[in-house]
């Protein structure tokens, strides 16, 4: 994959992973399309990058979960003459609690996000790519996508479909010029995700990576081909044995892990 002098779309870039992708890609000397919800933070980072690698990085402040967000986005980038060769679907988030206890539009707006519109993006951008028999696509899935994880039961089946999705497609792709990777962590360091999923504590608790461990791991799983990637030697671990283990048996025992994180939004 060649970075230098290419265009990359971010989507998540105003915190966490998405942010480590734009520094990373941008010190690769790739030009940015930064897309997220928080404008004056994806001014601050665009400024940031611009400044330390004289490259261009445009912001485009998005709700991704939005129905209409991702033909927005392509529209606003179209007429900016933005064309990504690289596409970050990272946007996303989790909710940790009894899916019975959460407002059910919660639950559809995270499925809006995590999976119609890292879809949505990849279907818009996908034909460009083929066509022109170059181009890559990072989906950021998680470790949660390698088995059900109670209390988390819409997210990790959201990263489990965007795990799927991602792999199926770099199976229809990779003879034909465009690399499609899924990359996998388990809990990550210096994001806002367990802020929002309201699982500070849990995260807190359980072994953390630096994000820019995700994102390297990306990085080399694009170059070398890969379908997917699963950063941190625990966490590859855990998700290559997941389907080891009888189902019923690790779902009692995941929910008993989970149980006491889980609590009312
Ligand atoms: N942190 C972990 O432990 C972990 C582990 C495995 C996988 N992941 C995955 O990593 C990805 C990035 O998350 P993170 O850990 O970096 O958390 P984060 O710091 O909370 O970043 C999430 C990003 O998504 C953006 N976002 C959230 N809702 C959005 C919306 N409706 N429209 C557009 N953008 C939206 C946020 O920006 P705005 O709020 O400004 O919109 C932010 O830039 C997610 O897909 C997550 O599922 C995280």
């Amino acid at each position: 994959m060649q970075y230098r002098g290419r265009s990359a779309l971010v989507t998540g870039a105003s915190s966490g992973i998405g942010e480590a992708f734009a520094r990373a890609l941008a010190g690769r000397e790739m030009a940015l399309l930064l897309a997220a919800r928080s404008e004056e933070r994806l001014r601050t980072i665009a400024e940031d990058l611009a400044a330390r690698h004289g490259v261009r990085v445009e912001t485009v402040s998005i709700d991704l979960a939005e129905r209409d967000a991702p033909g927005r986005l392509l529209e606003i980038a179209d007429e900016r003459g933005f064309e990504p060769d690289l596409l970050v679907n990272n946007a996303g988030v989790g909710v940790l609690a009894p899916f019975a206890e959460v407002p059910l539009e919660r639950q559809l707006e995270m499925i809006r996000l995590n999976v119609e519109a890292l879809v949505a993006l990849t279907g818009l951008y996908l034909p460009r790519m083929l066509a022109r028999r170059a181009g890559g696509v990072i989906n950021v899935a998680s470790s949660a996508a390698f088995q059900p994880v109670p209390y988390l039961a819409v997210y990790a089946a959201s990263k489990a479909f965007v795990l799927s999705f991602s792999e199926g497609l770099w199976a229809e792709t990779h003879r034909h010029g465009v690399r499609v990777v899924a990359v996998a962590p388990g809990p990550v360091r210096d994001t806002r995700f367990g802020e929002r999923a309201e699982m500070r504590t849990a995260l807190a608790e359980l072994r953390s990576i630096p994000r820019e461990h995700v994102v390297a791991a990306a990085l080399d799983a694009l170059d070398r081909h890969r379908p997917s990637v699963v950063p941190g030697l625990t966490t590859s671990f855990a998700a290559r044995t997941a389907g080891l283990i009888p189902r019923r048996l690790q779902l009692l025992a995941t929910e008993r892990l989970f149980r006491r994180y889980a609590h009312r939004p």
